[in-house]
């Protein structure tokens, strides 16, 4: 231990005086991560006796990597399945090495990594940046430099690294550290911190700029929840403090306001659409955390909508802004591809948060929204995938909000004059 951590100071003095970053600046995650993630449906249920279908097992992974692709999630670009806690062994191995829950994952973490890149999958873990993992199994700490290796070894092609049982203070050297041993191990992974949320909720000031250098996706918000009042208050925090956090996203480096909880119990219709077309205008990650097994229909097909993930995959990377807020209707506008010159297309959401039982009817001429190009835009709705026709810059878009429910619109900038009889 000492020999390397020796090795880690000579190194960091040096690159110090190069001052070059060891960052994992590896040409991933260059559009928003999108895929599967076990947290917020499946928790920490480790009573395989009781309840094997839904316990925290390779078997779960197994068959949600299964139903990604036969289900056509993964062609729809979701190529991500992840542990999240509770995967852990409560002690480390006689080597010293992180170990999976033996009865639950009785194959063993590489042949589970076999299985889900048989499938055309890349594969995410879970650890912290601790003594423990939040739910009390053996964290990263004083072990940084075995556990990357160990996770190369494994094949991970992603590392969530959460923040309990550890010193706010010290992530600002320990996050990087890690990321440091991840990319000495020179297999590229992507590389999600919990970092600045810890700091946050710690009263700290989180150092963004290094933040945005080390981790690909960070979390600054509470972990999402079941419920539509849990979706508002991550709309609200990315709403008010978007000023911060949108110079931040770009290719290779997200923020993260935690998973899509569509199709399980806590979101209507509506609410589940809104949900989606948010996360695609805050060019967040797309991480679904959903039974694959049940999941209804209509919930699949909002998570598989084409139009709504070019917007969030667009490759400009530019992260969405609240441009109006006012009786419970809020309007959220991204610059998208195709540009003429220098003018954008853009996404638009119309958010409606009110609850009086009908749609609100929303007018906005779209200069007003910052769309002022000469040649006008191409207008189309796309959760329903219906033309609206050609406006010019001058006309309004007039549209019906649900309760709590979205419009979402991609406006795509026009090239040609049109003819104007
Ligand atoms: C390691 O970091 C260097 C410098 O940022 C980068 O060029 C390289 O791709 C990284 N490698 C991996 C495996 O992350
Ligand atoms: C982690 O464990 C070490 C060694 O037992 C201890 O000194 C340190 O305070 C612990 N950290 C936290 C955040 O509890």
């Amino acid at each position: 231990m000492e020999i390397f951590l020796k090795k880690w100071f000579c190194s960091l003095v040096l690159l110090n005086i190069l001052s070059l970053c060891y960052c994992l600046d590896n040409g991933l995650a260059l559009s928003p991560p999108m895929g599967w993630l076990a947290w917020q449906r499946f928790r920490c249920n480790t009573d395989c006796e009781n309840d094997p279908k839904h316990c925290i097992s390779e078997r779960l992974f197994m068959e949600m990597a299964d139903l990604m692709v036969s289900e056509g999630y993964a062609k729809a670009g979701y190529n991500l399945i992840s542990l999240d806690d509770c995967w852990l062994d409560k002690k480390r191995g006689p080597d010293g090495r992180l170990r999976p829950d033996p009865l639950r994952f009785p194959s063993g973490i590489r042949a589970l990594s076999n299985y889900i890149h048989s499938r055309g999958l890349r594969f995410g873990i879970y650890e912290d940046y601790g003594n423990y993992t939040c739910a009390g199994y053996p964290g990263i700490l004083n072990h940084m430099e075995l556990d990357a290796q160990t996770f190369a070894d494994w094949q991970v092609d992603y590392v969530k690294l959460d923040g309990c049982y550890s010193y706010p203070s010290q992530m600002d050297k320990g996050y990087p550290e890690f990321g440091y041993f991840l990319n000495r191990t020179e297999r590229p992974m992507i590389y999600s911190c919990s970092w600045p949320f810890y700091q946050l909720i710690n009263k700290m000031e989180p150092d963004y700029k290094t933040i945005s250098n080390i981790c690909h996706l960070w979390r600054n918000f509470e972990d999402i929840q079941d419920s539509w009042q849990s979706v508002t208050s991550i709309i609200d925090y990315y709403g008010d403090n978007q000023d911060t956090l949108i110079p931040l996203a770009g290719p290779g480096h997200w923020n993260d306001p935690d998973m899509l909880i569509i199709g399980n119990f806590g979101l209507s219709y509506e609410q589940s659409r809104a949900q989606m077309c948010m996360w695609a205008i805050m060019a967040s990650p797309l991480l679904m955390s959903v039974d694959l097994r049940t999941i209804r229909p209509e919930f699949k097909a909002i998570l598989q909508n084409s139009e709504i993930i070019a917007v969030n995959q667009d490759p400009l990377g530019v992260q969405g802004r609240r441009i109006y807020k006012k009786q419970g209707v809020e309007i959220w506008t991204k610059p998208v591809l195709p540009m003429n010159g220098k003018k954008f297309s853009w996404a638009v959401v119309v958010l409606n948060r009110r609850v009086d039982g009908t749609p609100s009817q929303v007018t906005a001429p779209l200069r007003d929204l910052g769309l002022d190009s000469e040649e006008g835009y191409h207008v189309r709705e796309l959760n329903d995938h219906k033309d609206i026709g050609f406006l010019s810059k001058d006309q309004a878009i007039r549209v019906d909000v649900n309760p709590s429910g979205v419009v979402m619109l991609k406006c795509t900038i026009q090239r040609v004059p049109p003819f104007n009889p």
